[in-house]
């Protein structure tokens, strides 16, 4: 059987996947990075390697989304493990973990909360920028909490630990200086979850509720019992759902509520701070 090229083998690709989609699983495939694919076209892939490559060409064509295939998905300045136990982290949730480190400072030894850590991206990104604060990382599904330990062990991040249960059920008279969520927060009937990606994450992990303001109202709702004097609540939420957040955080006490837009100058994500503890 004659070996094909690198060219070859993404020209062929790219008949039935997205280009980008095509080289990332090439680079995975090699071990290799962007640079290597453009600079060696001639390479010629091994047997076994083009028969991976055909395999995850054929996974990727039925919609199962990259980082399920490599296992891996880089998120700030750190690359994740992903399984399909956990949400795949987005672009759009670097916003909140900038805003988040913008509020403790270096030096700070702060108390962190993560709620609905999944993969445990925020909560580790903090964790690791934030050496003498301690995180605490809480996620409903056993699953994903196995899923963000192992990313904790293999980044080297030690001053966070894990909590499986319901929001804040198992941090009793607990207080935090931040908490921060990317809680699930699309509406149960809203079509995007039949498109793309979205089919094939958690669905704990994505819808909630009638309007998807279910889990954003009951975190806010409970927060200020969670949260030290002059703490803050930062919240990632939908492309529609700044002002009623902002609202939401307004009826439970807060104050210094403002919203942050994303690089397309979307709203995304909404916070405020509480003033007083309870
Ligand atoms: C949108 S995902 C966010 C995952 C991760 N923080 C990120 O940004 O990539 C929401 C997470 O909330 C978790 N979750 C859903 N309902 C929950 C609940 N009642 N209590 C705790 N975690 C919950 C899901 O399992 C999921 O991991």
């Amino acid at each position: 059987m004659q070996h094909e090229t690198i060219a070859q083998a993404l020209a062929a690709a790219c008949r039935s996947i997205d280009p980008v989609d095509a080289r990332l699983l090439l680079e995975y495939v090699l071990h290799a990075n962007h640079a290597f694919l453009l600079t060696h076209p001639e390479h010629l892939l091994t047997g076994p390697q083009s028969a991976t490559f055909s395999q995850l060409i054929q996974k990727r064509a039925k919609g199962i989304p990259v980082a399920y295939l490599t296992g891996e998905r880089p998120f700030y300045d750190l690359t994740f493990q992903v399984t399909e136990a956990v949400l795949i982290p987005r672009p759009e949730t670097e916003l909140l973990v900038e805003w988040a480190l913008q509020q403790i400072p270096e030096e700070q030894t702060g108390r962190i909360l993560d709620l609905g850590t999944g993969s445990g991206a925020i909560a580790i990104t903090l964790a690791k920028h934030r050496p003498q604060s301690h995180a605490v990382a809480v996620d409903l599904s056993p699953d994903a909490i196995v899923v963000a330990q192992r990313n904790a062990k293999t980044l080297g991040v030690t001053n966070l630990e894990f909590v499986a249960g319901n929001w804040f059920d198992e941090l009793s008279g607990e207080k935090f200086d931040l908490i921060v969520s990317n809680p699930p927060y699309v509406a149960a009937r809203d079509p995007h979850l039949q498109q793309g990606d979205l089919r094939f994450e958690p669905a704990l992990a994505l819808s909630a509720g009638d309007d998807g303001l279910a889990c954003i109202n009951q975190i806010i709702a409970a927060a200020p019992r969670h949260l030290a004097a002059n703490g803050w609540l930062l919240l990632e939420h939908g492309y529609d759902q700044a002002e009623a957040c902002r609202e939401l955080l307004q009826r439970a006490g807060f104050n210094n509520i403002c919203s942050k837009p994303d690089l397309a100058g979307i709203m995304r994500v909404s916070g405020g701070q509480l003033n007083f503890s309870m």
